[in-house]
């Protein structure tokens, strides 16, 4: 599971966005990019993502949407070594006008939102500790780049989250930074997408963990609900566990649709509306499958007991 984007919960907007290593000094660049310093990177942590990649590769298929699993396989990541991002740049700049670019953690969420709305995707340059392969307070390279990288080869999220982030510019301005970040926790995150043949995984955050790789799909526990704007907005998420509920899109094409709306009005209209737990159902749902519950309510008696 992964616990980040931790910054984005309604109740805890610092002003810092997405990705990575705790609260690292503002490097000296103002766009808080950093060289990859990929010669620096010592055999421990190839082969920590050795190990998270061999892992991750055996799981997917079946459970990754063709989207990932073509995207994966035209760019230079393999098992061997943590990519370099200057390749991963040249083929992502080809095929959708992306970049990655290295920064050393968190980045202020308008210094995020810059990179996105000109196609960088910032992405944390270290690894995780062989301890911590299950469980990461803050996304890493191995996140960030096997999980987001393959989906920017495709067009459409590659449109959907360049618009995130001149939205993301927006939504802050408006004070609503809060709404817009659970339509990316939802989609770019925690997306599942109906294929022809079952039920896929295109959101990072789930690519990129074992764990919540099978929990997603194969666990009776969480709800999977039809992705509806308004809904979804109003929805809070975990940050700290797996999520309680999934939303499902019927194509990728649904987001550039939304990539394509003016969310102001949306704004307006839910200002006054509350908001959602992370597991409730409502009336209005369309419902993939609805959840036991099961290991939520676990885990709350636990902490009640
Ligand atoms: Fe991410």
């Amino acid at each position: 599971m992964l616990k980040h984007l931790k910054e984005h919960t309604s109740d805890n907007l610092k002003g810092k966005h997405g990705l990575a290593a705790g609260d690292a000094a503002q490097p000296e660049r103002p766009d808080w990019t950093i060289d990859q310093g990929w010669d620096k990177y010592t055999p421990a942590e190839h082969a920590v993502w050795k190990t998270l990649f061999e892992r991750q590769s055996k799981l997917l298929p079946g459970r990754a949407c063709d989207e990932f699993v073509d995207g994966m396989k035209n760019l230079p990541i393999g098992p061997g070594q943590i990519p370099n991002f200057e390749q991963l740049s040249d083929v992502l700049m080809k095929r959708t006008g992306w970049q990655v670019v290295a920064v050393p953690g968190l980045v202020p969420d308008e210094v995020f939102f810059e990179h996105l709305a000109h196609r960088r995707f910032p992405a944390g340059h270290f690894i995780r500790k062989p301890h911590e392969l299950d469980y990461l307070e803050e996304p890493d390279v191995f996140h960030d780049v096997f999980g987001h990288v393959p989906m920017l080869m495709n067009p459409a999220i590659a449109d959907y989250i360049q618009a995130y982030g001149e939205g993301g510019l927006r939504a802050q301005r408006l004070g609503v930074l809060d709404k817009l970040a659970r339509v990316y926790w939802y989609t770019v995150e925690f997306g599942l997408l109906k294929q022809k043949d079952g039920l896929r995984i295109y959101g990072a955050g789930i690519a990129s963990s074992y764990t919540e790789t099978v929990f997603s799909l194969d666990d009776p526990s969480p709800n999977r609900i039809d992705f509806e704007l308004e809904r979804v907005m109003r929805t809070n998420y975990r940050i700290d566990d797996f999520q309680e509920s999934y939303f499902v899109i019927d194509s990728l094409d649904r987001l550039l649709e939304l990539a394509k709306i003016d969310f102001a009005p949306i704004y307006d209209r839910i200002a006054n509306l509350p908001d959602f737990e992370p597991g409730t159902l409502l009336p209005s749902d369309t419902l993939v499958s609805r959840g036991t519950g099961r290991y939520h309510d676990a885990k709350r008696a636990v902490v009640h007991a």
